[in-house]
């Protein structure tokens, strides 16, 4: 099916040339409402009543979202500078108003384009990307990130990279002892064109089928880096991992939120405090706003063990949510970090180690993943 964003056309304009069925809609917000009900939909088709500025905008967020969904731009009128303007912003083809035999062919260009996408994206979406996320610093997010990559890559048996999304504080080399030579500052000129090559230039190795992508290192460079190229680079880095694990700063930033947007398992932490709790209660509400599915999320409890008074079954009470993990409290995890190896590597007996690698086995390794296209839907549906 197509989607006819032009108040007051009737379906049977454009039938003939576009082929199969249509769907008028009267405005943008009502084509993403039709995409995100129908996952399979292809082809959006902007007549000449919307605003080019909103057609450019609707198509540079399609092209994130969903790629393989080809936008078309109708005009009354087309030139030299709004064919680059609508290419740069990502649109298929322009044609202009009465060009019937035109609209025909670059309808079947662009389905023929979204095929080949669909292909591309369904070996490109073969790795998971897991995001750890707390609204509340230091609960723990660097260290569960490490050591669920440890657990999850296991000696080698699953190719996983970390992602340090603290872009301003991260702190991920600094665990594992990494020098940060090259950090995600340097997929600044290839955004835009990032390819399989260039993302494998910015990795640092760490261990058998650990890998890490960074933090900028230099003050100032978080805020260079758009929260597109982060999209970009973990469309990217899925296809060349089983897992890609992302470590987040203690905010919904733009970064952290595309981010979530294209993870297949949302992890948040809290430790058994009553100011964590506050925070991941406000953090599950923001999530169920911004309607990200509950099958995708587990709420771990770090620290579970401290003697402060609040059990399981009370943070499950506060954050109206069941408890997938609890990891106990030791002080072999900071020696751990001082000694640069996490301790999943360094002690895999441990009851720390045995609690993540429990985890990553139950909630990721072992577990059907929610489809993609349902996810999104959901999500698309509660943005409105
Ligand atoms: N299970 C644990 N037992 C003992 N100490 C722990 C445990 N988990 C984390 N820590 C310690 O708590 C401190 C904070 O951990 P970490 O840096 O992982 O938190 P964070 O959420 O990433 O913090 P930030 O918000 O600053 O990024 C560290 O010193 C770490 O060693
Ligand atoms: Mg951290």
């Amino acid at each position: 099916m197509t989607i006819y964003c032009q108040p007051a056309a009737s379906p049977g304009d454009l039938t003939t040339s576009v082929g199969g069925t249509v769907r008028v809609v009267d405005d943008l917000d009502a084509a993403l409402r039709a995409l995100g009900e129908d996952p399979s939909e292809d082809l959006v088709l902007v007549g000449p009543s919307t605003d080019l500025g909103t057609a450019l905008r609707f198509t540079e967020r399609l092209r994130l979202e969903r790629p393989a969904v080809g936008v078309i731009l109708i005009r009354d009128q087309v030139d030299v500078a709004l064919l680059t303007q609508a290419l740069r912003a990502g649109v298929r083809e322009v044609v202009a108003a009465d060009d019937q035999p035109a609209l025909s062919d670059a309808c079947e260009r662009s389905r023929a384009l979204s095929g080949q996408r669909v292909t591309a994206e369904r070996d490109e979406t073969k790795g998971k990307v897991v995001t750890v996320f707390a609204a509340k610093g230091g609960c723990g997010k660097t260290t569960i990130t490490i050591n669920l990559a440890a657990a999850l890559a296991a000696g080698g048996t699953h190719r996983v990279c970390v992602v340090d999304l603290d872009l301003s504080f991260g702190d991920v080399a600094i665990s594992v002892q990494l020098d940060p030579l090259r950090t995600i500052s340097d997929a600044l000129p290839m955004s835009g064109h990032l390819d399989t090559t260039g993302a494998a230039s910015l990795l640092t190795a760490y261990g058998p089928g650990l890998d890490m992508l960074l933090a900028p290192v230099t003050p100032g460079d978080a805020e260079k880096i758009p929260a597109a190229l982060v999209g970009e680079l973990l469309a990217v880095l899925r296809g060349m991992y089983d897992f890609v694990v992302v470590d987040t700063p203690a905010q919904f930033s733009e970064h952290v939120l595309t981010a979530m947007d294209v993870s297949d398992h949302h992890v948040l932490l809290t430790t058994p405090d009553t100011p964590a709790l506050k925070n991941l209660r406000i953090a599950l509400d923001m999530l169920d706003l911004l309607s990200y599915s509950r099958d995708i999320r587990s709420v771990l409890v770090n620290r579970s063990d401290s003697k402060v008074g609040l059990s399981t079954s009370d943070v499950e009470h506060v954050v109206h949510s069941p408890v997938s993990a609890q990891v106990p409290s030791s002080r072999n995890v900071p020696v751990s970090i001082n000694k640069g190896t996490p301790i999943v590597i360094a002690t895999p007996a441990h009851p720390v180690s045995q609690a993540i690698t429990r985890f990553a086995r139950e909630r990721l390794l072992n577990q059907p993943f929610a489809p993609k296209a349902k996810a999104f839907a959901r999500r698309a549906e509660g943005r409105r």
